[in-house]
């Protein structure tokens, strides 16, 4: 197969996007728009694509430069057309001959299958060109396809220079092309601005071609969602959805339960186990991977966690950058902070913080705990209340818990200390000792009883008053 190029088409302004942040930097599911067309690419095997920029282009190439060290980028300093943009790409690809796939970069939900079967088409037919096209019930703004008696391309007309009767074609471009690169050189030095917004349009390399007799061809995309391209928010959301239903229809055909799933998001890059149960409200981000056979409870939100297999996430739990392995049990309403690392059969309740901590297998902490910088061993019980303090305006501090220890409610550990082995902490203690293994810590003052003083108290606060 010879090889490739492809480029993209991303220094135009996005307007409509009412924003500081270039149009295709805007997000769709976490990841820039323009990293949708750029992923296509890749899963096509073409590593080095020509990324055309122009406005906001020092934000787009970091954005892409970190996340696709093989792009290349052409600057396109005046924004004066397609074929303009297409011409400063090609100064990339001087020494390049075969076919070049040309996308934009405000188009996230074309399908890698599509760009195939519009790739395959091109070789069969040996064309110049090849447009992929669809049919649409509202043309809009699109540009029209003049399709001949014979049902041969002849050109594409933009809207605002069609004529009424070319307007009521409901074919229209997607602004997606193979072109030969020869032939593209060629034409883009031919192309003029004489219409009527000024701009040099790429779409003019199709009567070109007709009239130097060379082949044209066209396919129509499947689903006419795919070459929908984004101008303002109110399409960058549908987009959204488009492909979060997607995301969602994938795992649900691997075998993964989803309730209500209208209101569950997975992000692209996201991974999760046969058998898992995803109930309303969850969202589940970056590189998160799920095991087999877990349970997400009503808006659970999780970013780059992993949980092994059989972990119950009870509902309106918020973790992230945490490791949770085999049935563990975390909330409802409990917050794992990054650097969090629950082993085996842990429990963590409602109302807990964990950070920056391990908790050992079969360790608990039920209620309201606040657990940071903390190494905490096998078999452990946290009472309810039991917060590490591990700051002290300055510092941060560990503080360890071995294995086996008690530790009574609403307890203090004023770290750095260490509660040995097997050792029980009173409830109510501030710790800011160690405790030595197998030992009983308590800092609490004596209780003092005045045996049946309760009335006589309150007839003497009475009469001060
Ligand atoms: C273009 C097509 C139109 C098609 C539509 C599909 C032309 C003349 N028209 O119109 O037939 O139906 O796409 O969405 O090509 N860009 C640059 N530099 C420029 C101008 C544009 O990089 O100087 C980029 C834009 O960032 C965008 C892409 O090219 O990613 C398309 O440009 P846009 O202005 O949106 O073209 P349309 O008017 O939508
Ligand atoms: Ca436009």
């Amino acid at each position: 197969m010879a090889a490739v190029a492809a480029m993209i088409l991303a220094a135009g302004q996005g307007t409509r996007m009412k924003s500081a942040l270039p149009k295709v930097l805007h997000p769709l599911l976490g990841q820039p728009m323009l990293f949708y067309p750029l992923r296509l690419l890749a899963d096509l095997g073409i590593e080095q694509p020509v990324v055309v920029v122009g406005n906001g282009r020092e934000a787009v190439e970091a954005a892409v430069g970190a996340a696709w060290p093989g792009a290349v980028f052409a600057w396109q300093r005046q924004q004066r057309g397609t074929a303009d943009a297409a011409a400063a790409a090609m100064e990339k690809l001087a020494a390049f001959s075969g076919p070049v796939i040309i996308l934009c970069g405000d188009v996230p939900l074309l399908r890698t299958a599509t760009v195939a079967a519009l790739l395959d088409r091109h070789r069969e037919r040996q064309a110049a060109v090849t447009v992929l096209t669809a049919v649409l019930a509202e043309a809009g703004a699109y540009g029209r396809v003049v399709v001949d008696g014979a049902g041969e391309l002849e050109r594409i007309v933009e809207a605002r220079d069609a004529t009424a009767a070319e307007l009521a074609i409901n074919r229209i471009n997607s602004g997606t092309y193979c072109v030969d690169a020869a032939f593209l050189r060629r034409v883009l030095a031919a192309i003029d601005c004489q219409n009527a917004q000024g701009e040099y349009y790429l779409t003019d390399m199709v009567a070109k071609a007709r009239e130097a007799g060379l082949p044209v061809a066209w396919l129509d995309a499947g689903d006419p969602d795919e070459i929908q391209g984004i101008n303002d928010r109110r399409q960058l959301a549908r987009a959204e959805q488009v492909l979060a239903g997607r995301i969602r229809e994938q795992w649900q055909l691997a075998g993964v339960s989803i309730s209500f799933p209208d209101q569950v998001l997975i992000e692209p890059q996201v991974r999760i186990g046969q058998d898992t149960t995803i109930e309303m409200g969850v969202v589940l981000r970056g590189r998160t991977e799920i095991g087999r056979g877990c349970h997400l409870g009503v808006g659970a939100v999780l970013s780059d966690v992993r949980l092994a297999d059989g972990v119950r996430i009870m509902p309106y739990s918020v973790l992230e950058g945490a490791e949770v392995e085999e049935g563990c049990q975390v909330g409802p309403f409990a917050r794992l902070r990054p650097g969090t690392v629950l082993r085996r059969e842990v429990k963590v309740g409602n109302f807990v913080e964990v950070k920056k901590a391990e908790l050992g297998a079969g360790s608990k902490a039920s209620h309201l705990s606040y657990l940071g910088d903390a190494r905490i061993g096998r078999g452990v019980n946290i009472g309810a209340g039991t917060i590490t303090c591990n700051y002290d305006g300055f510092n941060k501090y560990q503080t360890v818990i071995e294995d086996g220890v008690f530790v009574g409610s609403d307890t203090q550990f004023v770290a750095p200390v260490t509660i040995g082995r097997d050792a029980l902490v009173g409830a109510g203690s501030t710790i800011t000792k160690d405790v030595p293994a197998n030992a009983v810590a308590t800092t609490r003052s004596r209780q003092v009883v005045y045996r049946d003083r309760g009335m006589a108290y309150r007839t003497a606060k009475k009469e001060k008053e």
